[in-house]
């Protein structure tokens, strides 16, 4: 129906108060839920990332991160995060929405620039001036911090002094951030994320060239790469990653576990994969999909080395661990964070492998289809995240996760009647409820985004937010959306068919 229709339609029903209806346009696996039918010690919360909500990018000692450089030239869809949503000043009413949401958690990252601005050395007292804060007011309110150390900012002094993750250096500097987080925040956060989306950041950061720093090599990314090698440079930066993570959940185990009694993870993009048809080497070229997006990092976490399928199409490429590195990266991680959105469906593509020379995408030797560029919204599959929580518990001795993003993707016009966004949400929360129901160690699940950010993919033109940010107002104000008003109304205790209470603000936004 056309978008108009729809709109009109959807009022109405609101109107008439009977939000029962909606269901009309919902498939889900358990319709109707509450907040309840989940343990009481389950969190539900929201999420965003300090590039993409503070702005304030040069105020009081920040400096430069891979993700503004990035930004400024061109790659971040021609936008940046100098003023983003302004978060950097606006955090204290921010965390009133918050609030008011009923969020029992709330995810965000620190930025490394802004807490040490050379990089390594001196603390900077303004940053921590900021995050202490921010961290003391929402624990006022009642909202636990979930804390990611590392959310695709690198400080740009490390990549230009040795390459960033692409050098072993990397890894000291990474661990004594990080002593500086634990030291100065851990007696109130108690779950850490060492790296967001780890799979994603060296597939995009130096294979596509879509993510910072933005490295490829020809005829691979976008073929205008002038620095990077996408053959072998993934597995380099991956590597590297993993002894970070290791280092810092080890850091954390000797120096601050006793005292502070907290949680280390790591967080995976995590596409649920299908076979495109049933034919036997589609099935496998399935299994190879999850192998290089989650096996990659999980199998060396879990069982101290990779993948066989990976270090057998990666060849040379693909360092290698010590057998002391191997020991001492298996079972580095308390919890595993996942960010799910869609289904892909895998076919199985033999010909890449034959290929002279090869990058990591070649390497798995498949095509997918289910995404298209740009994103505009993703079908509601909430079987899919059933089935990513399935294969964990089987293939990974079913480790606590926490769903640290899942969310859906509309074009950021001013609507604040987001419906696509309510129908998605509340079929994979209901989705998750059946997972609990069938043994899944789930702990958590965070809508993304609190508001409206900048994207990495779509940057101010795709959004995910449950507030609508006011982009045209100097002020940069936030609006609930639809959404906004059916989490909350499911987070205050509301089943899920309950009706809404009825929207105070206006129906759609223009300024
Ligand atoms: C804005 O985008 C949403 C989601 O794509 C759509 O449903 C709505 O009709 C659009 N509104 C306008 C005014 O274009
Ligand atoms: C990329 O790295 C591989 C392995 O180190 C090397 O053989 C190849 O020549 C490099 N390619 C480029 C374009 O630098
Ligand atoms: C594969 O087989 C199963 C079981 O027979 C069937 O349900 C499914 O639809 C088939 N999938 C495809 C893509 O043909
Ligand atoms: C429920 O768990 C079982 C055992 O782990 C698994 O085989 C099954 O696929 C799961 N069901 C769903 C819908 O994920
Ligand atoms: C729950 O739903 C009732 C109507 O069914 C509504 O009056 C009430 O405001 C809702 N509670 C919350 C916290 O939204
Ligand atoms: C859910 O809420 C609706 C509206 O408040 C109510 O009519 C219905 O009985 C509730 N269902 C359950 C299972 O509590």
């Amino acid at each position: 129906m056309p978008n108009s229709v729809r709109l009109l339609a959807l009022s109405l029903l609101l109107v008439i108060g009977n939000y029962d209806d909606m269901r009309f346009f919902v498939f889900c696996v358990v319709d109707e839920y509450r907040r309840d039918d989940f343990p009481a010690e389950f969190v539900f919360g929201s999420g965003t990332s300090a590039y993409q909500v503070e702005g304030a990018v040069l105020e009081d000692g920040r400096s430069f991160s891979i993700w503004d450089t990035f930004a400024h030239s061109g790659l971040n869809y021609g936008v940046n995060g100098d003023i983003a949503c302004d978060g950097y000043h606006k955090y204290k009413e921010d965390i009133e929405l918050m609030a008011d949401t009923g969020l029992e958690a709330y995810r965000f990252s620190i930025s490394w620039s802004r807490l040490i601005p050379d990089g390594r050395g001196s603390v900077n007292v303004k940053g921590l001036q900021f995050y202490n804060d921010f961290i003391d007011r929402l624990i006022a309110h009642g909202i636990q911090p979930h804390v990611t150390l590392n959310h695709l900012d690198l400080p740009q002094i490390l990549e230009d002094e040795y390459g960033g993750w692409l050098s072993r250096k990397s890894v000291k500097d990474f661990v004594s951030y990080v002593d500086v987080c634990f030291k100065e925040f851990g007696d109130r956060v108690l779950h850490w994320t060492t790296f967001n989306e780890a799979n994603l950041f060296v597939l995009g950061g130096y294979d596509w060239a879509t993510s910072p720093p933005g490295r490829c090599s020809s005829p691979f990314g976008n073929n205008k790469c002038s620095r990077g090698n996408s053959t072998s440079e993934p597995y380099l930066a991956a590597h590297n990653l993993l002894l970070a993570h290791t280092s810092a959940v080890r850091l954390y185990r000797e120096k601050y576990k006793a005292m502070q009694q907290g949680f280390v993870g790591i967080n995976l993009l995590a596409f649920c994969f299908e076979p495109l048809t049933n034919k036997t080497e589609d099935v496998i070229a399935t299994q190879r999909a999850n192998d290089f997006y989650m096996g990659w990092f999980m199998n060396p976490l879990v069982n101290g080395d990779y993948p066989e399928i990976v270090k057998k199409n990666a060849g040379s490429r693909i360092p290698s661990f010590t057998k002391l590195e191997s020991e001492k990266m298996k079972g580095s991680f308390d919890f595993l964070g996942i960010n799910h959105y869609t289904t892909l469906y895998v076919k199985d593509n033999p010909g890449s492998l034959e290929m002279d020379t090869r990058d990591v995408t070649a390497d798995m030797a498949l095509t997918y289809s289910g995404i298209e560029f740009p994103i505009t919204e993703f079908p509601v599959l909430p079987l899919g995240l059933e089935k990513v929580l399935s294969y964990l518990k089987k293939e990974y001795g079913n480790p606590p996760i926490y769903i640290h993003e899942n969310g859906q993707v509309q074009s950021c016009n001013g609507t604040l009647m987001d419906a696509p966004r309510v129908d998605y949400l509340h079929a994979y929360i209901g989705a998750l409820l059946d997972a609990l129901r069938n043994g899944s160690n789930t702990r958590g699940y965070f809508v993304w985004s609190f508001m409206d950010i900048l994207e990495l993919v779509g940057g101010y033109d795709y959004c995910y937010g449950l507030y609508y940010v006011d982009r045209a107002d100097k002020e940069l104000t936030r609006y609930p959306k639809l959404s906004a008003h059916w989490y909350a109304n499911f987070l205050k205790g509301n089943n899920t068919s309950g009706i809404l209470p009825s929207l105070k603000a206006k129906d759609t936004f223009s300024s």
